[in-house]
């Protein structure tokens, strides 16, 4: 398995550009199963995750072909062999629970496997389950796959959920353009890649209003046809390489970043002494003078504090001035990276959902493991910013979310190689 080696202590500068959003096109891709005509995606991410989600809908019988290097996804799902999403595509990837929605609104039945659960929480599904519930799907959980079916096809239903997930609500949303009759969702997730996907779909001929807001309604069509669609900028990938240059020092511009769409993230670095702005290239980012301000932090859906930066934000507070609170509240385990930060020499109290990190001078380089995507992302930031060498292992979780990382940051100067074993 691969490592990543990091050299800490030098300052950055220079162009980060940003790539498609990952959690977008994860949720886009399965759209192409709600219509026969092709689906186009522009501005794409060249990651494992889109790999993986292009073998399953391949499983399922579209065709999917990645061009231009794989910036462009061209899909056509004109007929389907299979209404069934295997475990071991589903393991690998608990975004191909995706599927659901469109192929229970397109084919009336689909047999999802439950992905189980993951090094950050649990993860259940029983939010998709109650919404296609509501709109008339029969669903039993057998053998460790979900059986769901809707005689007759799915209801147009009024209901709200329980917690607003950013999964359940993609499921709904692409279910219910199909759907006969009139949906209202309430309490639904308002995250960027939610107001993408309803884009894309509205492309596509759906019928949905409130998308970013927590109430959307979805008026069912009978068909939908073929589009193009450019995937949104990736606002998570924006945030990781903001804190580059505050933990490394240095100046950083991350072309075509949009500031709009990670306004709390960077509300609390403004709080720390960041500087930070918009330009019109996309967003410069550089630490004012000395070491950051401790700053107390608390996840949760959009638009508040992105879970997805957590990880990210505890790198740069190991170095902080003062003692800070980072409070974890979207998924139950997700500290991993905190053991391995200590390892380099952080300052970090865990209790429960609560971490308490107290800033130090200056980390050292050390061994360390990577436990999940932003974990792992975690300690290649920390390790700009330590003396020595960190070697970061297990880096396969990085390629799943980040595009050339290793060329991104040492194009700005980082001084990064990847150890291929
Ligand atoms: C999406 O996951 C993202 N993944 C995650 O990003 C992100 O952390 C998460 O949203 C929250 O923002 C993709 O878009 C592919 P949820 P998702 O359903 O949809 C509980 C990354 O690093 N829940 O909003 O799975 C759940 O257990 C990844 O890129 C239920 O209880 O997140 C969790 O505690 C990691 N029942 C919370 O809700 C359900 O049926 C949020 O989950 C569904 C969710």
């Amino acid at each position: 398995m691969d490592s990543i080696i990091v050299t800490g202590g030098t300052p950055l500068s220079g162009d980060i550009p940003i790539a498609g959003a990952k959690n977008a096109c994860l949720a886009l891709m399965p759209a192409t199963l709600l219509s026969e005509e092709p689906l186009t995606l522009t501005n794409a991410p060249r990651l494992s995750d889109i790999a993986t989600m292009s073998a399953l809908l391949r499983s399922l019988g579209s065709e999917v072909s990645l061009l231009a290097g794989g910036k462009v996804i061209a899909m056509s799902s004109h007929q389907l062999t299979s209404t069934r999403a295997d475990y071991e595509i589903v393991r690998k990837m608990r975004a191909s629970n995706l599927v659901l929605g469109p192929l229970l609104a397109r084919e009336h039945q689909a047999t999802v496997s439950l992905p189980g659960g993951c090094a950050i929480g649990a993860r259940p599904m029983d939010i998709h389950v109650s919404a296609l519930e509501a709109m008339g799907a029969e669903i039993e959980l057998k053998d460790g796959y979900l059986h769901a079916v809707a005689r007759g096809g799915l209801k147009g239903a009024r209901f709200a959920m329980k917690f607003p997930s950013v999964g359940a609500t993609e499921n709904a949303l692409m279910a219910a353009t199909l759907a006969r009759g009139t949906t209202v969702m309430s309490n639904v997730a308002r995250e960027p890649e939610i107001v993408d996907l309803a884009k894309c779909l509205r492309a596509m001929g759906a019928r949905i209003e409130g998308e970013g807001t927590d109430t959307i309604t979805i008026e069912g069509v009978d068909r939908l046809h073929g589009a193009t669609h450019e995937v949104v900028a990736d606002r998570i990938e924006l945030g990781t390489y903001m804190l580059a240059p505050v933990i490394a020092g240095g100046e950083v511009e991350c072309l075509g970043g949009r500031l709009d769409l990670v306004e709390a993230f960077a509300e609390k670095l403004h709080d720390a002494g960041v500087e930070i702005e918009q330009t019109n290239r996309g967003v410069k980012v550089r630490r004012a003078n000395g070491r950051v301000h401790a700053v107390d932090v608390a996840t949760a859906p959009y638009p508040g504090f992105p879970t997805d930066l957590q990880a990210q934000m505890m790198a740069m507070l190991c170095t902080a001035e003062g003692t800070s609170h980072l409070e974890e509240t979207i998924f139950e385990n997700r500290f991993m990276h905190a053991p391995e930060l200590t390892r380099m020499g952080a300052k970090i109290e865990v209790h429960g959902g609560t971490a308490s990190v107290t800033g130090v001078e200056r980390l050292k380089g050390a061994p360390v493991m990577a436990t999940d995507l932003r974990a792992s992302v975690s300690l290649i930031l920390a390790g700009l910013a330590a003396e020595g060498e960190t070697r970061v292992n297990r880096v396969y979780h990085l390629d799943r979310g980040y595009e050339e990382l290793e060329a991104k940051l040492g194009g700005a100067g980082a001084k990064i190689e990847r150890i291929r074993d």
